[in-house]
């Protein structure tokens, strides 16, 4: 398979002089084409900075990011779903969806279609004409994933989407996303703190830790999907990933408490 994201010896730091805070140094990270690859690490550990990278808002030091084979910057067929409720208040549903469509050369045609394709694809027909403030958190999300949608990338990249939700809400949408997955075959760069979600959607679990972050621990998830939400073989995978993101933390202690 090939990768469609691969960074390699990549390094970012913030600040200058003694307010300089590298946060890679030499990070490698792939996500094969149609892969589900999700990311954990503490608070600080430079999740949403790799996918800042990847979307080429933030400049890399050196190094460099590959994205379907071609080097960035240039125009990559990414889009991205962030935590925060991120719909503008004063635009309808679909005037959000196509906010993401506005750069590029879309005929109106074409637009509205993938307005309505989009909001089918995430359950939400008839909210085309709805005002953000008219739909739950758990809709908005889904809105924010339509609009993702909408600029038809290859490549999703999410940071923490269901964080702010409630449980029940927030296994259905994980759910919703893996019919979406399958559905669009898309390459998937999910960030979550949550270990358990991270076990029950990636393929792969990649493990963010130590200062400056890097790839600690890869776990590869072989249980099917329609298995995971318990048994035995979930569960342990999830006391791994546990006791692996422990380990990291301890080790990042001990290299602050050497620098
Ligand atoms: N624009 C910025 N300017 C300066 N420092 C930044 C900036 N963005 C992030 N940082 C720093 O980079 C480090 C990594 O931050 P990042 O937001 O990537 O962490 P994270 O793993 O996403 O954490 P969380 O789980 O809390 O979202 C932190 O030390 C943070 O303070
Ligand atoms: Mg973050």
């Amino acid at each position: 398979m090939a990768a469609v994201i691969e960074t390699k010896n990549l390094a970012v730091a913030f600040g200058e002089g003694d307010a300089r805070n590298v946060v890679f140094h030499r990070l490698n990270v792939s996500v094969e084409e149609g892969e589900f690859v999700t990311l954990v690490g503490v608070s600080g550990a430079g999740k949403s900075t790799l996918l800042r990278v990847i979307a080429d808002l933030i400049p890399s030091l050196e190094g460099s990011i590959e994205v379907n084979a071609v080097r960035v910057p240039s125009r990559r067929p990414i889009a991205m779903v962030f935590q925060a409720d991120s719909l503008m208040p004063w635009r309808t549903i679909s005037q959000n969806i196509t906010l993401g469509l506005e750069g590029i050369d879309v005929a109106d045609a074409d637009m509205q279609q993938r307005v309505d394709h989009t909001l089918d694809l995430v359950g939400l027909s008839d909210f085309g004409n709805r005002w953000p403030y008219q739909l739950s958190g758990g809709e908005r999300q889904r809105i924010g994933i339509a609009r993702a949608l909408a600029v038809e990338p290859d490549i999703l990249l999410m940071d923490e989407p269901f964080g702010s939700l409630d449980a029940i809400t927030r296994t259905g949408l994980q759910d919703e996303l893996l019919r979406i997955w399958r559905e669009t075959k898309k390459s998937i760069l999910f960030v979550t703190h949550d270990i358990e979600e991270a076990v029950y959607l990636g393929d792969r679990v990649l493990l963010l830790g130590g200062t400056p972050a890097e790839i600690v621990r890869e776990y590869r998830v072989d249980i099917p999907r329609n298995q995971r939400r318990e048994g035995e073989a979930f569960l342990r995978k999830i006391e791994e990933v546990k006791a692996g993101l422990h380990e990291a933390i301890a080790v990042t202690a001990n290299n602050a408490n050497d620098g």
